[in-house]
């Protein structure tokens, strides 16, 4: 793997795991901080919509071990923008993140996501009114073009234009949205990488800080994007395989070895089941489905994650469950049989 010398001070920004609707809760994120201190956490997408109408608690507690930790807003009317960030800062976020990279349908209706990349001028509007009401960060995550425009002027003047109205953070998934015609799944792997874009944009605009996200998966590759930009953000690699996150601290803000593992994590993680039930009731199978990449790649680890996701098991206490669970795995052996 490629060296990078890790000189403090760094970016807040250097390491990120990316917002994730529906994996990225704060079950999720809190796992995710057992295994690395320093990357900063990304919430789901949080609509304006839902905090003006919705349960403002149910959308936005999280727990005090994860910080840092980002908002991420969905929406494009700058003073409910501002209303949504200045709840964001009162419940304690690190930073607020406004999405227009999301192509989904329901959101193309909302006129909020990718497509407020047609309208720069808009999102300047909402990062104003955000910037006024908040003392924190804002930040923009977005896409390098949408549809077929590949020109790199498009994502060149968005980020300028952005930029004007006081954004200094921008994460660019570095591929383009096209918003007729694929599903969002789609929309994570057909429009081509295009990881120049990026780069060019932290030539072009040294004073920003930009990141990359969209298809790195190992920390060679984050050693190499970090030559070129300020941050990586991952999204499904994290995801799926949480012990990279191990790795990070050590390797990416020089950190000593993490001397941890899958056990004591577990153990961590039963604890924090026992804990979130007796605070709300809340399932153990709610926290425990973020954790079956867990074991990725190990002796046993098949049927130890058949054993945390099985339906059957639901009544028993999640201490029990883990019993039942760690019966399968022996060592930390790694195997291409798992
Ligand atoms: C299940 C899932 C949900 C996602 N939800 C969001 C979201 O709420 N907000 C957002 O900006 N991006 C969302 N994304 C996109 C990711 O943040 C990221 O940009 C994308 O997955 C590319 O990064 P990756 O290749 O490292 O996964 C989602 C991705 C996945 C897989």
């Amino acid at each position: 793997m490629e060296k990078i010398p890790p000189t403090p001070p760094f970016s807040p920004w250097r390491l990120s795991v990316a917002p994730m609707m529906d994996w990225t809760d704060r079950h999720c994120r809190f796992l995710h901080r057992l295994l690395t201190k320093r990357t900063l956490l990304y919430t789901e997408m949080v609509t304006t919509g839902a905090l003006m109408h919705g349960s403002v608690q149910r959308h936005l507690r999280f727990n005090a071990e994860e910080h840092p930790v980002a908002l991420q807003l969905g929406g494009s009317e700058a003073d409910e923008l501002a209303q949504a960030a200045r709840l964001g800062e009162q419940w304690g976020y690190d930073e607020i993140n406004l999405n227009c990279g999301c192509p989904s349908e329901r959101v193309q209706r909302g006129a909020f996501g990718a497509c407020l990349m047609a309208e720069p001028h808009t999102v300047a509007d909402g990062v104003k009114a955000m910037r006024d009401a908040v003392s924190l960060p804002v930040t923009v995550k977005h896409r390098i073009g949408i549809d077929k425009t590949e020109s790199y002027d498009f994502v060149r003047d968005f980020v300028g234009t952005v930029a004007e109205a006081g954004c200094e953070v921008f994460i660019v998934h570095a591929r383009n949205a096209w918003l007729q015609g694929l599903s969002p799944k789609e929309n994570r792997e057909v429009p081509p990488l295009r990881y120049g874009l990026a780069h060019r944009l932290k030539r072009d605009f040294p004073r920003l800080t930009i990141a990359v996200n969209g298809g790195i998966t190992t920390n060679e590759q984050i050693a190499e994007h970090l030559q070129h930009v300020d941050g990586v953000m991952l999204g499904r690699e994290a995801y799926h395989h949480p012990w990279l996150l191990t790795r990070w601290d050590e390797a990416f803000f020089g950190a000593p070895p993490s001397a941890l593992d899958r056990d004591a994590v577990e153990d961590e993680m039963v604890r924090y089941m026992e804990r979130a039930h007796a605070e709300d009731g809340c399932p153990w199978y709610a926290i425990a489905r973020h954790m079956l990449g867990l074991r990725h790649g190990l002796r046993g680890a098949r049927k130890w994650r058949q054993v945390w996701s099985d339906h059957r098991l639901k009544p028993l206490p999640p201490r029990e469950v883990w019993r039942l669970a760690r019966a399968h795995v022996s060592d930390e052996t790694e195997t291409l049989a798992a």
